[in-house]
């Protein structure tokens, strides 16, 4: 099996896209793939650009470490660490840097969004370089499966070309190119407007919140205006975009009889999405509150994490040191 690798930002609890589009799907890869290829870390410098507080960073890097320990991660198998923790990476993305035209970045969408919403003295160097260090993450360990969300597609896109530009800089392929590991279903989970959920705007379903607020962000969900007498449309309506992705096919067959029935208003369905999340997702809601409270245990995984990562990051960097015909890490 390819190494794979993928990293969430510390910027917030991890919601209901993250969960059904990156997190399941990786650890579905990551816990049946050899020992020791598999990379999940938390992006913390990443979410620097975002968030000023770095006691919210610190906080934040527990609730994506609980949610992926929830979700069964086996940390025996894999390295499971903090961006921060390896400064390799940092040092990597500076070579590439190097090497990418300034110009290519300028039409990132990660750049492009904040340009039209910010001011441009606003906007940081870190935004601007964002795919720089994310190319750095995966090369560093030449990672080939990559799961991430549709938002991520072009982020990945950008390592090929540096991957790419640099092996035939060096004239020998460093470097292998890596591939988006992407699910239709679920690679861009709609919030509760419609729009892609997203920690950005506000229109999450989180399911490490409370039930009364997890059921409030459900009951959330945007609606036609059809009365409970009317039939539904099965295809365009929010409340059933999400439970597709989560019931059983027998399930989804009984909501949309009720659907094209009529007699059936949102307001229960509402509810039947409220009731199966919270069924499906028990055990890992349990078992992230229990997490959540423990941070010394989290620390101390993320550290063994790092300190095993950080040994093949080193052996690569050096190796890469090498072709730039710089001296070995002292
Ligand atoms: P957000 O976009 O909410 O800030 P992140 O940027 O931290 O979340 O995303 C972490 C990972 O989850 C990325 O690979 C991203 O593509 C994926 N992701 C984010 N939102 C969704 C979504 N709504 N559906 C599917 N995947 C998503
Ligand atoms: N950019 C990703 C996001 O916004 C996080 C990330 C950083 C990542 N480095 C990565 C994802 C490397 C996959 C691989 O969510």
């Amino acid at each position: 099996m390819e190494k794979i690798l993928t990293g969430i930002r510390s910027t917030g609890t991890p919601h209901l896209g993250n969960i059904l589009g990156v997190i399941i799907p990786s650890i579905n890869i990551a816990n049946k793939n050899k020992k020791d290829s598999s990379f999940i870390f938390i992006a913390d410098l990443h979410s620097m650009i975002q968030i000023n507080n770095i006691k919210t960073i610190k906080n934040n890097i527990y609730q994506i470490a609980a949610a992926w320990l929830a979700f069964g991660l086996n940390t025996e198998n894999c390295f499971f660490y903090r961006q921060s923790d390896i400064s390799e990476v940092t040092e990597l993305a500076w070579y590439f840097s190097c090497f990418y035209p300034y110009q290519r970045l300028t039409l990132a969408h990660s750049f492009k969004n904040e340009i039209q919403k910010k001011n441009k003295e606003k906007i940081s160097l870190g935004l601007f370089s964002y795919p720089i260090l994310m190319a750095a993450d995966i090369l560093l360990y030449n990672a080939k499966i990559i799961p991430v969300g549709k938002d991520q597609l072009q982020h990945i896109e950008i390592a090929r070309r540096i991957a790419n530009s640099f092996n035939k800089k060096i004239g020998t392929k460093l470097f292998s190119l890596p591939n988006a590991f992407l699910q239709k279903k679920t690679m861009s989970v709609p919030g509760i407007d419609g729009e892609k959920m997203s920690k950005s705007k506000n229109n999450l379903i989180n399911i490490f919140s409370s039930d009364e607020i997890l059921k409030k962000q459900i009951m959330s969900i945007r609606t036609d205006n059809k009365s409970l007498k009317e039939k539904k449309n099965t295809e365009t309506d929010y409340i059933m975009s999400l439970y597709k992705l989560i019931a059983t096919s027998d399930k989804i067959v009984k909501m949309k009889e009720k659907y094209k029935k009529g007699g059936y208003g949102y307001n229960d369905a509402k509810i039947a999405l409220y009731e199966l999340i919270i069924s499906k997702f028990a055990i890992e809601r349990k078992k992230f509150f229990s997490f959540i409270k423990k941070e010394s245990l989290l620390d101390h995984i993320l550290f063994l994490g790092a300190k095993k990562a950080k040994k093949i990051a080193s052996e690569r960097l050096n190796k890469i040191r090498k072709y730039l015909k710089l001296n070995p890490l002292i």
